[in-house]
């Protein structure tokens, strides 16, 4: 079968990659701060525990986080999901985050017991029933949210292989925690810095090359990372007939489809195929050159973006 098949019969399973959002479970909570530490290279691990009322968040899947006032920023900011489990009362999600302007370093500095609103869980996460040996590929904090894929994946009795890279050792954020996570969900990690100080010395995208050759056929790609990262992974994908689903980020402000303010360039084909379910799509979703990273993403299916003009 090939890509487009698969992705085409993805599409059919649960529309991911596909025009129309499903419908929102989303809802904004009251969530309280628990475990909150350093986790290198200028990151932090965060955990929130928000009420049983809040839909447990789907691998890829976000939510936006809105500082109780007074608090530097007015908008909430988006943030991926990196693991659920439950606790007393309702769930605990939890998050990797670099903490790199005024919304991120106010969130830093809160203590346990602190609260946060949340707003999800939004979006659309990666399609996890998609055929194939999943490889996960993820740049930098970009292995938080597909550690969370992994678990789901294992759960699937699915083994995951995990490509990691960065710029040099001391980037590869948090490996230590994500490599016991990996193993107890069967998966394995392979490694890649821009410096060789780690693992393969060459990107990700080198590491593919030369990792995918070695694996069972066919695969099925994830990836989470930076745009860069995220395109050559989709030329990668496409080049090779081989599904790409890859998590994208924009700045946002509403997280829900109404502020228009999230736009990625939609790919020709996802253009013409918009075009002919126009009468099934709600004008809400229907901006024929633009897709919306908040509610047609944020994991978006190779062929549907126009990678020349992603930046
Ligand atoms: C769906 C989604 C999931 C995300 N998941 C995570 C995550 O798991 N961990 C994490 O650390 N960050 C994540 N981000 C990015 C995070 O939302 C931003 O870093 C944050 O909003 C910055 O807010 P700030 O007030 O600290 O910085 P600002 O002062 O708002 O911005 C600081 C700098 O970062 C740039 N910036 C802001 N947002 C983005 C963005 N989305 N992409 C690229 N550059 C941006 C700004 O242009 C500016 O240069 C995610 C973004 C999206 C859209
Ligand atoms: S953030 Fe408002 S439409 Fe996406």
């Amino acid at each position: 079968m090939s890509a487009t098949d698969e992705i085409t019969r993805a599409r059919a399973a649960g529309d991911p990659g596909g025009i129309v959002a499903p419908p929102a479970a989303w809802r904004q909570v009251d969530a309280t701060v628990g475990a909150h530490r350093d986790a290198g290279a200028g990151h932090r691990c965060l955990e929130l525990h928000v009420p049983r009322t809040f839909a447990r968040p789907e691998p890829g899947q976000f939510v936006q986080l809105l500082l109780a006032p007074p608090a530097p920023v007015l908008l909430p900011r988006p943030m991926s999901v990196a693991s659920v489990s439950a606790s007393a009362g309702g769930l605990t999600l939890g998050f990797l985050y670099a903490a790199v302007g005024a919304g991120t370093q106010a969130l830093a500095a809160l203590s346990t017991g602190a609260v946060v609103h949340v707003l999800g869980p939004l979006g659309r996460g990666f399609p996890l029933d998609v055929a194939g040996t999943p490889v996960l590929v993820a740049g930098g904090r970009g292995v938080a949210p597909l550690l969370f894929a992994a678990e789901a994946f294992a759960r699937r009795a699915r083994r995951c292989e995990l490509l990691f890279g960065a710029r040099d050792a001391a980037h590869l954020v948090a490996l230590a925690g994500a490599t016991a996570r990996l193993e107890s969900a069967g998966g394995r990690m392979h490694l890649a810095t821009d410096d060789g100080s780690r693992g393969l010395a060459g990107t990700v995208v080198d590491l593919l090359d030369r990792i995918a050759p070695r694996l069972r056929a066919p695969l099925v790609i994830h990836a989470c990372g930076p745009h860069a990262m995220l395109r050559a992974v989709a030329r990668w994908g496409l080049r090779h007939e081989t599904p790409a689903f890859l998590a994208m980020e924009s700045v946002m402000a509403c997280g829900t489809g109404v502020c228009r303010g999230c736009p990625l360039p939609r790919s020709e084909s996802a253009r013409t195929e918009l075009a002919r379910r126009r009468d099934r799509i709600p004008s809400l979703y229907g901006s024929p050159e633009f897709a919306m990273c908040c509610t047609d993403g944020p994991v978006f299916a190779a062929p549907d973006l126009d990678w020349e003009r992603i930046h």
